[in-house]
């Protein structure tokens, strides 16, 4: 079931049947080098939990689009949100869900760069039940979707060579499985082949070491049936993850 596509009177009957837990594609949208989709780190968690709906019964939300990426707006069509404009955001999503009974939160990730930020999030809203010495009637969870078990050493194994850690293969792969018209993309031919790595600081050092908005990743190996491969991995580590989560 879809948020956006449900009634209230669904989501009510969803509760009161006992299925308390949400999934919420939680990513950003910043440029992902020359081969990559500007919204890669909000599609990926997008297209892993509508794939997992399909097969599943659980609740998807909107997907919580624009998340913390002050260092890529160097690069045209990025948007970031300010880590506190993130915090009040988020903290608003959690307090009508669980309002709403739905006060199992999975935040599935899709940005590393938002990690910091939605740990910082949980604990805003947290924090009026532990002043007030109160049970908090809701608990978050947050999956980097890479992190899922056994996602990462796919990943890496897939592309032992320029999988990368920005404009990844494997990221831009679960996009193209996606968004198949866009797999195009991929003849293209990048100078270097691999980006170069190193550190992550303000936006204007980044575009200067980070040149096409790649780090260390050679993106066009990616296909649209290795996404579609890795999306179907994701789906059963999601599934034996949530259920972790909601007996916990
Ligand atoms: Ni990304």
């Amino acid at each position: 079931m879809h948020l956006s596509t449900a009634t209230w009177q669904e989501i009510e009957a969803r509760v009161k049947s006992g299925k308390t837990s949400i999934i919420i594609p939680i990513g950003s949208h910043e440029q992902h080098g020359p081969t990559g989709l500007i919204g890669t780190d909000a599609l990926c968690p997008e297209i892993i939990a509508k794939a997992c709906e399909a097969q599943n019964d659980v609740l998807i939300a909107p997907t919580f689009s624009v998340g913390m990426a002050q260092h890529h707006i160097g690069f045209p069509g990025s948007i970031t949100l300010r880590p506190t404009t993130m915090i009040a955001a988020m903290v608003d999503w959690t307090n009508c869900l669980a309002k709403a009974g739905l006060t199992r939160l999975y935040w599935l990730n899709g940005h590393g760069g938002n990690v910091a930020t939605i740990n910082a999030a949980f604990s805003e809203s947290y924090v009026p039940y532990s002043m007030e010495s109160k049970l908090c009637p809701f608990a978050h969870k947050i999956s980097n979707w890479w992190d899922l078990p056994e996602i990462n050493k796919f990943c890496y194994d897939m592309y032992p060579i320029g999988h990368g850690s920005h404009g990844t293969a494997s990221e831009v792969a679960v996009t193209y499985w996606g968004y198949p018209e866009r797999a195009v993309l991929g003849q293209m031919v990048l100078d270097p082949k691999i980006a170069p790595d190193g550190p992550i600081r303000d936006a204007v050092d980044y575009r200067k070491r980070f040149p096409d908005g790649r780090i260390g990743s050679d993106p066009t190996q990616a296909t649209i049936e290795q996404g579609g491969q890795i999306v179907a991995k994701c789906i059963t580590a999601l599934m034996q993850d949530l259920a972790i989560f909601e007996q916990s």
